[in-house]
């Protein structure tokens, strides 16, 4: 079994996290890590704290000479911010998110900020500074799960499963870009205002060179308005094995799994598969992907294997009946526009209910939709790996491979 949990605040001291279930014997250190965390702070319109952090995950337990031992992995990520930068009434974050007793006074936050946990969070723990509720639901724990999700993407990559994420829609802009995607495209130097010849496609993760250009065009006319953009991300996994996932009760599937774990991604507001709602406007005949004869299976695989049943088409997005079909997987999910406006929403006072002008601002982005799409990569890693342990065990990275190849090997239909 997989499993991951994480700890840490906002502006506290760092973040922690624990993942279980890694068979003994995968190769890891941390500058593998160090890539994903790279990875997911770049994106135009994001905020000054991504410039304030250069987040490195040190790996505590569970990793020896380079390689998993099959204990849990733990990793600490340090909060540059905490030690040096300064918070409310510019008090030092050492005192204002001391987990000690402090005789320092500092400004609580009272105005509630519309579309954060501040309002049902506060209620729903009886806290009197929403601050309490702040630090914790900020996605910077997000850095975490980006951190756990590197290591389930290392145990991925012994059955050659890829996974790639990046963005088709920022604020209404729409990219149309050619499959398959040359992913290169995307991890080169980003555009930005200190790198102006660095790469557009890059600095929004978005495919399409045009879109692109719109896309920087439209964050920058927002950020002038005092506003924020919202978009749509997608995720696809390639080489996942045919019959990942289960159709026997509603919480093994596949489908589901991948949906929740999408949905938890602060700012997610919704989760299609393959071609999702489009399916709304077409006939049963143009959906279904249909299988191609045995005479066509090899020539679409090359590993001296098949993938059998391969399909025509993948309207389903890679699952049916909530199990994998051996097609690329493809996710999709709609990320809302940032809650923290610059000009700031009207709200009421926590303390007197009355009204107020303008909600607490916290430093904010403009927008984060090309981040969204590392986290999404992360947690969809963090869920196939989950249902490959599920389906191929083993203590040993060896004996998984194993029993991977064994079912590989056996599920032609000639066997
Ligand atoms: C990578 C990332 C960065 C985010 N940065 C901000 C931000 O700067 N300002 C903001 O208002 N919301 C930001 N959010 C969104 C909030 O974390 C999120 O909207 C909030 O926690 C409420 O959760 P909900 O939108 O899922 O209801 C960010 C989300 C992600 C995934």
């Amino acid at each position: 079994m997989l499993r991951f949990l994480t700890a840490g605040e906002s502006h506290g001291k760092g973040l922690t996290v624990i993942i279980e279930g890694i068979p003994a014997g995968v190769r890891l250190d941390e500058d593998y890590i160090a890539k994903d965390l790279a990875r997911r702070q770049v994106g135009y319109g994001r905020g000054g704290r991504m410039k304030i952090e250069t987040d490195r995950a040190e790996i505590l337990s569970g990793v020896r000479h380079g390689y998993t031992m099959g204990g849990p992995i733990s990793l600490w990520i340090v909060n540059r911010d905490y030690s040096t930068g300064k918070g409310p009434d510019g008090k030092p974050w050492t005192e204002v998110m001391s987990t000690n007793p402090t005789e320092t006074t500092f400004d609580t936050i009272q105005h509630l900020r519309p579309g954060h946990a501040d309002t049902p969070g506060i209620t729903k723990y009886m806290h009197d500074d929403a601050r309490n509720i702040l630090e914790r639901s900020s996605a910077r724990e997000s850095t975490a799960r980006v951190a756990a999700g590197a290591i389930a993407k290392r145990f991925l990559e012994e059955f050659d499963i890829d996974i790639h994420g990046h963005v088709t829609n920022i604020g209404g802009v729409f990219a149309n870009p050619r499959y398959p995607i040359n992913w290169k495209d995307l991890e080169k130097p980003p555009y930005s205002s200190e790198n102006p010849k660095g790469s557009k496609m890059a600095s929004v993760r978005c495919a399409d060179e045009d879109a692109a250009e719109k896309m920087i065009a439209s964050i920058d006319a927002a950020r002038d308005e005092g506003d924020s953009l919202g978009g749509i991300i997608e995720i696809i996994a390639t080489g996942v094995p045919i019959g990942i996932g289960d159709y026997i009760q509603w919480d093994q599937k596949l489908t589901s799994k991948i949906a929740a774990a999408t949905m938890s991604i602060n700012a997610v507001k919704g989760v299609e598969l393959g071609i999702g709602f489009q399916q709304a406007n077409m006939r049963g005949s143009k959906v279904h992907d249909v299988i191609k004869p045995l005479s066509e299976w090899k020539a679409s695989q090359n590993k001296g294997w098949e993938q059998p049943f391969p399909r025509i088409t993948n309207n389903s997005g890679g699952f049916e009946g909530g199990m994998s079909t051996g097609e690329p997987i493809i996710v999709r999910a709609v990320v809302k526009p940032i809650a923290t406006i610059i000009d700031g929403l009207p709200t009421v006072n926590l303390a007197t209910g009355e009204f107020v002008d303008k909600a607490h601002f916290e430093r904010s982005d403009i927008t984060f939709v090309p981040t969204c799409s590392i986290i999404g990569e992360s947690m969809l890693a963090l869920t196939l790996g989950e249902c490959m342990l599920e389906k191929f065990g083993g203590d040993n990275i060896k004996e998984t491979h194993r029993n991977y190849i064994n079912y590989m090997k056996s599920i032609m239909p000639n066997k």
